[in-house]
């Protein structure tokens, strides 16, 4: 079939209005947030219903022309753009959301369903969705769960694949699976959303999905904490934790992350005198949990002294707080205010230059270590590299930005995630593996197990038409 010939076909399913070939209205469909990965597109097709999506798949897979999913196109991986040539399939249009089920506590939401539409949906209901990332307003639910998406409740409510109670696809030959029926209960046979959660678009298109919505925690206080360290932000988490039971969020940013923030976005700085290390920490609940956390802000013993020590002697009185400086916020503003310290991180490093975003986690007793030596190990391979470090500390999980590095160059890249898997981490906590860290899945993924997932993948997928160079390289499998 020629590419007109495709585009034809797909017109006559989706409308002409919904496949773009004009390289204007694609370009927005061809780079990936970050401007780091970007590839010029066949064309791009715009389906609205879940038969459309399955056409669709069946035109490219009998033209032989692969398909690149994407949702929102905020993933920061590389996965869901093009490298050149494919179809993009973009899901925004499934954008249906269906009434909340109270009884349940579960809603059937399209995977082009904004996640902050989704939000706005579940509270309209008393209810609430349990994971939150600061892409919330672009991130569509499709494109969350495909990369099992994280972000800043997981240590509360865990990631996208445990709000998932069901899920509809399509499969590369245009069959569809569905699963939305939400059975509490259904132990029949393999756990297909499950395994497409974070399967990134090479398995299925994800279509809609069922989701777990959990109760509303209508009060709110933030914390934000200045620390000498890591390891004092680490220590405080572990000693807080016990006695907050609502906590819900535990961010970790340092002093050249809120420069930068303050210099893109002109917030004055959060404290008198900027400190090494910042720790944010939000609980919420049905009553106000404000009194809770200040008391254990001051109630809370100073955590073990083990982490803190460099070169053997404790660097504080065994008594003494490790923190510094504190700011509460319990109203609007003043938390948004606190956390726009910590989500504005992304986009004043976006505003600074091309980044190389590694996204990795570690074991907890490795985090400090990990977060002094990166550092040192960036300085020197490419001196003058800006790192700006920010993450999840409650779930071991660190952004490692690094900026002054050209985009193709990726000896630093090599390099920290060496030192991440060497340290028993992953090198990938929750962006996924996408294009950007393929020739990495080894370090931490032995090769039975990949061997294993190739084995699923030739079976949904045998001629490798579904997001083809993304988290498997699956070329010669499929004969490419
Ligand atoms: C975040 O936690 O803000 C996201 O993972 C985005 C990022 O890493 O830049
Ligand atoms: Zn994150």
């Amino acid at each position: 079939m020629t590419g007109d010939a495709l585009a034809g076909r797909l017109r006559d399913i989706v409308g002409s209005q919904h496949v773009l070939t004009d390289a204007d209205l694609k370009a927005g469909y061809e780079t990936d947030w970050t401007g780091r990965f970007q590839g010029k597109a066949r064309l791009v097709v715009r389906p609205s219903r879940t038969n459309e999506v399955a056409a669709v798949l069946v035109a490219c897979a009998e033209a032989g022309v692969p398909v690149v999913p994407q949702g929102g196109n905020t993933g920061l991986v590389g996965g869901s753009v093009p490298s050149g040539g494919e179809v993009v399939l973009s899901v925004r249009r499934l954008d249906e959301i269906g009434e909340v089920d109270a009884v349940a506590g579960q809603v059937t939401a399209g995977a082009g369903v904004t996640l902050a539409t989704l939000q706005a949906h579940a509270r309209a209901a008393r209810l609430d969705f349990g994971v939150d990332i600061p892409a919330r307003d672009s991130a569509t639910i499709g494109g969350m769960v495909a990369t099992n998406a994280g972000g800043i409740h997981v240590m509360r409510f865990g990631h996208m694949r445990q709000q998932v109670a069901g899920i509809e696809a399509v499969l590369a030959d245009g069959s569809i699976v569905s699963r939305l029926s939400g059975l509490q209960k259904d132990n029949s046979g393999y756990d297909l959303a499950g395994l497409l959660a974070g399967s990134e678009g090479t398995l299925a298109v994800i279509t809609k999905v069922r989701l777990r919505l959990v109760p509303q925690r209508p009060h709110r206080v933030v914390a934000l904490l200045a620390l000498g360290d890591t390891a004092a932000a680490q220590d405080t988490l572990t000693a807080l934790r016990p006695g907050l039971p609502s906590l819900e969020a535990a961010e970790i940013f340092y002093r050249e992350g809120v420069e930068l923030v303050c210099e893109h976005s002109g917030l004055l700085p959060p404290f008198a005198e900027p400190y090494p290390c910042y720790l944010l920490l939000e609980c919420a609940g049905r009553m106000d949990p404000a009194t809770e956390l200040i008391e254990a802000l001051e109630t809370s013993p100073p955590g073990p002294l083990s982490a803190s020590r460099e070169g053997g002697t404790p660097r504080r009185p065994a008594d003494a707080s490790p923190i510094l400086d504190t700011a509460v916020a319990t109203d609007r503003p003043g938390r948004e205010r606190l956390w726009a310290y910590r989500e504005l991180h992304t986009s004043a490093i976006n505003a600074a230059g091309i980044p190389h975003k590694l996204d990795v986690s570690l074991p907890p007793g490795e985090l400090a270590a990990f977060e002094r030596d990166v550092r040192a190990l960036v300085a020197g391979a490419a001196p003058g590299a800006r790192v700006i470090l920010f993450g999840h500390l409650g779930d071991g999980n660190l952004h490692v930005n690094i900026l002054g590095v050209p985009p193709e160059d990726e000896t630093v890249d090599d390099l920290v995630l060496r030192m991440v898997a060497e340290r028993g981490g992953s090198i990938s906590a929750e962006h996924g593996i996408g294009r950007a860290k393929l020739r990495w899945l080894s370090l931490t993924r032995s090769e039975a197990d990949i061997a294993a997932m190739r084995a699923i993948k030739q079976a949904v997928d045998p001629s490798g038409i579904l997001n083809p160079g993304v988290l498997l390289n699956t070329a010669m499998d499929c004969g490419r």
